[in-house]
């Protein structure tokens, strides 16, 4: 089963957009020389910004795999999905659960632009792309029940979104609310920009990023775990997204830590 949801939204190619600038870093071609000019801005100061990107994917692909093994969740709503790039969720969930259900969520119109390959799934499951804002959690919750069964356990995923919402624009609050809609059992997957490890560049970054008319926030550890309140942390907790369940072999994570966290909670 696949839909969407139109809104006619324009795509602003005059500043950058944090969709199509990680798109950059990923080496994607769907961004605009504003992105790259940023993009560029950022590796000037911040070398291995590209490969934090890299690990923030891959971060997502081992979460959505060690949730599906460990909780046996099959129903995934991830906001802040981003521009498709595979293997995207629903491909993970699906190969190893064909009948897993996923809602993605964006609010960039490029995303909706692209948003038909996130839904080419088994027809065993089902995917929906919903257009919203992540300020609006009461509208995307309302989107995403004709898809997902909130009876029952929900991987909530907030992947490298919340740094570009801050505390006083409603971040708690609308983490509060989402994982409030959740039944017991279910769990947030969360990764987010930290200045913990290396803080002067990140500072940089922040000030590239606001420079260009993007809100971005870097959180501490103490203050990541302020959104997993009520929750019991898997292991090993809030961790550099390469120490979160390290793959191995060929695709073990190259380098040292990254600047952002990760983490899986449940809800009791
Ligand atoms: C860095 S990308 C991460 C994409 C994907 N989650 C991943 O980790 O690979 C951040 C995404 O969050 C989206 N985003 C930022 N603020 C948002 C908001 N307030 N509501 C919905 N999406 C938002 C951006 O458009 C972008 O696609």
């Amino acid at each position: 089963m696949t839909e969407t949801e139109s809104a006619g939204r324009r795509i602003d190619t005059s500043r950058p957009h944090p969709a199509r600038v990680y798109d950059w870093f990923l080496g994607g071609k769907d961004n605009y020389p504003v992105d790259e000019e940023l993009g560029r801005r950022i590796t000037s100061m911040q070398a291995d910004a590209p490969r934090h990107a890299r690990a923030n994917r891959r971060f997502m692909e081992r979460a959505t795999r060690v949730v599906l093994r460990e909780t046996g969740i099959r129903q995934f709503l991830d906001i802040g999905s981003g521009i498709p790039t595979e293997p995207n969720l629903h491909q993970i969930a699906q190969s190893v659960a064909p009948d897993a259900r996923v809602v993605y969520v964006d609010n960039d119109p490029i995303v909706l632009a692209h948003a038909k390959a996130l839904l080419h799934g088994t027809p065993e499951g089902a995917t929906r792309y919903v257009q919203a804002d992540a300020r609006e959690p009461e509208r995307i919750l309302e989107g995403a029940a004709s898809v997902l069964d909130f009876d029952r356990p929900v991987a909530l995923s907030l992947i490298a979104l919340l740094h570009f919402v801050a505390d006083e624009d409603g971040a708690h609050e609308l983490v509060d609310t989402l994982v409030d809609a959740l039944t017991p059992g279910s769990c947030l997957v969360l990764s987010a920009m930290t200045a913990d490890f290396d803080p002067e560049n990140v500072r940089k970054g922040i000030a590239a990023y606001t420079a260009s008319g993007v809100t971005l926030v870097a959180r501490s550890h103490a203050e990541i775990g302020r959104f997993f309140k009520g929750l019991d942390l898997m292991e090993p907790g809030i961790v550099s997204l390469t120490d979160w369940h390290p793959s191995a072999g060929e695709d073990a994570e190259e380098g040292g830590p990254v600047s952002l966290y990760g983490a899986v909670g449940i809800k009791r």
